[in-house]
This record gives structure tokens, C-alpha cells and sequence, in this order.
């Protein structure tokens, strides 16, 4: 079983999606320990109700003693607003695992996160948006995709619509492509992630 250490900002409505696939046994994994970088994030009180260490942390070097305390051997940025530093990337090489709600390379990168993501595929006027797992290295969203998903956009559609379903295709491809780390089928080699289903 898989020991997962899990970091995020705000309410975490992946993070629940990873501790209920934990729980149904749909992950081969466990959630060890859940770190937020604030205070108030609706996250930790979710890691609590189901007995998870929930710690509030913003010094990445503490951060990083903590997932070695609690032997991490893979971890999840779940709406993580913060670029973490290349440290943490190559302690966790090919171990950190992020959740974007576009189609990167589209819509990513500095600036774009959250509301701010759908708002420019609005704006743009995008036919086709969606969500992506990747691998992190030391740039902002720009390591190997592992897996996508597309998320119509609908004529009549605003943020908050728009949001509720690419969150949905998240909480999917999310739990989908931890199971399959679990289970040893991903492969990275260069940019490309070779899935061995
Ligand atoms: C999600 O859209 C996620 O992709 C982004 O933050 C939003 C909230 O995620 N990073 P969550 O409900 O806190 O998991």
C-alpha cells in the first residue's frame, strides 16, 4: 500500500476524492498526511474527519521533514496555489503528482489557477477545455501529462458552471491516475508517460 502525503490550499474536494478512493480500495494507497499551507483551508478539516494527520505549514523545508517523518512515498498537490521548489522536486522526482483544470499546455502556468483558469478559456472563447494530471518538475504545470480528459464548454456557460464539470472529470482522472502509480503501470521516459494497463 502506497503511503501518500497530500498538500493543498482550500477546500479539497480532490483530496476527498483520493481519501474516498483510499477507503474503497479503488487506490492500492493510504493518506498519511495532509499539509496546508493555510490556516483555514475547509482541506485540513476533511483530513481530520477521517483520522488523517492535517497539518498547517508553509516552510517547504518543514514541509519536506514532514512527508520523510511520515515515509511519503508519493505526493499529491491538490489545489496547491504555490510552485514548490525544486527541492521538494527532486526529493519526490517522478513522485509528485498535481491536478490542473485545463488542457495543458493550454491555460496553465503562472496566473492561471482556479477561477482564473476557466475565466480565460471564457474569455477566449474555447470550444474544448478539460483537466490534467501531471508529474511536477520545477516548472509550473509544465511536467510529463499523464493523463486528460475534455470538458465541453457550453454557449450559456460562466465560471461557476463551467467549474462544477472540468471539477468533476479532476476528481476522476485524479483518482484514476494515483490507482495507476499504485499499481506501478506509469512509466515516464522524457516528457512522455507510457501507461502499462
Ligand atoms: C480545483 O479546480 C483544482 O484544480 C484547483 O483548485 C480547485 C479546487 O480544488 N487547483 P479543491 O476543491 O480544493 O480540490
Amino acid at each position: 500500500m502506497v503511503k501518500i502525503g497530500v498538500l493543498i490550499s482550500g477546500g479539497g474536494t480532490n483530496l476527498q476524492a483520493v481519501i474516498d478512493g483510499c477507503e474503497n480500495k479503488s487506490i492500492n494507497g493510504e493518506v498519511r498526511v495532509v499539509i496546508s499551507n493555510k490556516e483555514n483551508a475547509y482541506g485540513l478539516e476533511r483530513a481530520r474527519n477521517h483520522n488523517i494527520k492535517a497539518i498547517c505549514e508553509k516552510d517547504e523545508n518543514k514541509i519536506i521533514e514532514v512527508l520523510k517523518a511520515n515515509e511519503i512515498e508519493l505526493v499529491i498537490l491538490a489545489g496547491y496555489l504555490k510552485i514548490v521548489s525544486p527541492k521538494l522536486v527532486n526529493e519526490y522526482r517522478n513522485k509528485i503528482i498535481n491536478i490542473h483544470p485545463s488542457l495543458i499546455p493550454a491555460f496553465c502556468g503562472k496566473g492561471y489557477y482556479g477561477e482564473k483558469v476557466h475565466q480565460g478559456v471564457i474569455d477566449y472563447g474555447a470550444k474544448v477545455t478539460g483537466a490534467t494530471v501531471h508529474f511536477v518538475d520545477e516548472g509550473a504545470d509544465t511536467g510529463p501529462i499523464i493523463m486528460q480528459k475534455t470538458v465541453e464548454v457550453k454557449q450559456d456557460d460562466d465560471i461557476k458552471k463551467l467549474a462544477k464539470r472540468v471539477l468533476e472529470v479532476e476528481h476522476e482522472i485524479l483518482t484514476k491516475s494515483i490507482s495507476m502509480f499504485c499499481e506501478n503501470k506509469l512509466t515516464v521516459n522524457g516528457r512522455r508517460v507510457y501507461i502499462n494497463d
